[in-house]
């Protein structure tokens, strides 16, 4: 059984919703244990991300960057890395903003520098960009063309029914590569001692 753990912050339930579908793409994968863990629990359950082989980061982007909340976590994290506790786990990330842009690359870029200051291994969301063709849609997979991470859309005026069906679809495709690549990852060591 490999373990994936996803640690999110949501304001106001966007990310929250995708969380659940990285979570969902995650679980489809056999032998994958899914923790999904707000950052108001990320302490408490500091065992569970210890534990875990992979772990996502998610957060919303407020103000081209981190949520505060996040941001607390992340510097909260400086414990394990002074113990190395996450070196060479799996690592990936996710945003969700309200303009397209919105400037969410910076958190996607700072969800990656944090993965790489403990050590850890960047999975990249790994689908080609939607929507940017005279036959393209909103409909596409990855249709904020991103590849750092999952990008999402949020309308401002809207709760998650402001969130586009190809998102969702996204975001689970993202928790799927990881939980396939934590698979490959987690027997690695089992094969070479075969
Ligand atoms: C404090 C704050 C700052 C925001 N800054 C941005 C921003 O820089 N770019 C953007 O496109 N949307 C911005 N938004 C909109 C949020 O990114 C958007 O509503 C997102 O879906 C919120 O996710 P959540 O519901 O998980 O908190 C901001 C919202 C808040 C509350």
């Amino acid at each position: 059984m490999s373990k994936v753990a996803i640690v999110y912050h949501s304001g106001f339930g966007h990310t929250q919703a995708l969380a659940e579908a990285v979570a969902a793409g995650a679980r489809a994968v056999a032998s994958t244990s899914v923790s999904l863990i707000p950052v108001a629990e990320a302490e408490a359950r500091a065992a569970e991300l210890d534990a875990a082989d992979a772990i996502v980061f998610g957060s919303p982007t407020y103000m081209g960057g981190l949520s505060a909340e996040f941001a607390r976590f992340k510097d909260w994290t400086s414990s394990r890395w002074m113990q190395g506790a996450w070196r060479n786990k799996l690592a990936a990330g996710f945003t969700v903003s309200a303009s397209w842009n919105g400037d969410k690359h910076n958190t996607l870029y700072q969800l990656l520098t944090l993965a790489v200051q403990h050590g850890m291994i960047w999975i990249g969301l790994g689908l080609p960009p939607g929507n940017n063709s005279s036959t393209g849609s909103i409909a596409d997979l990855n249709r904020l063309g991103a590849s750092i991470g999952a990008m999402g859309q949020a309308n401002a005026d809207q709760g998650v029914e402001g969130i586009a069906a190809s998102d969702f679809k996204t975001f689970e495709a993202l928790g799927r590569r990881v939980a396939e690549a934590t698979q490959r990852w987690h027997e690695a060591p089992q094969r070479l001692a075969a």
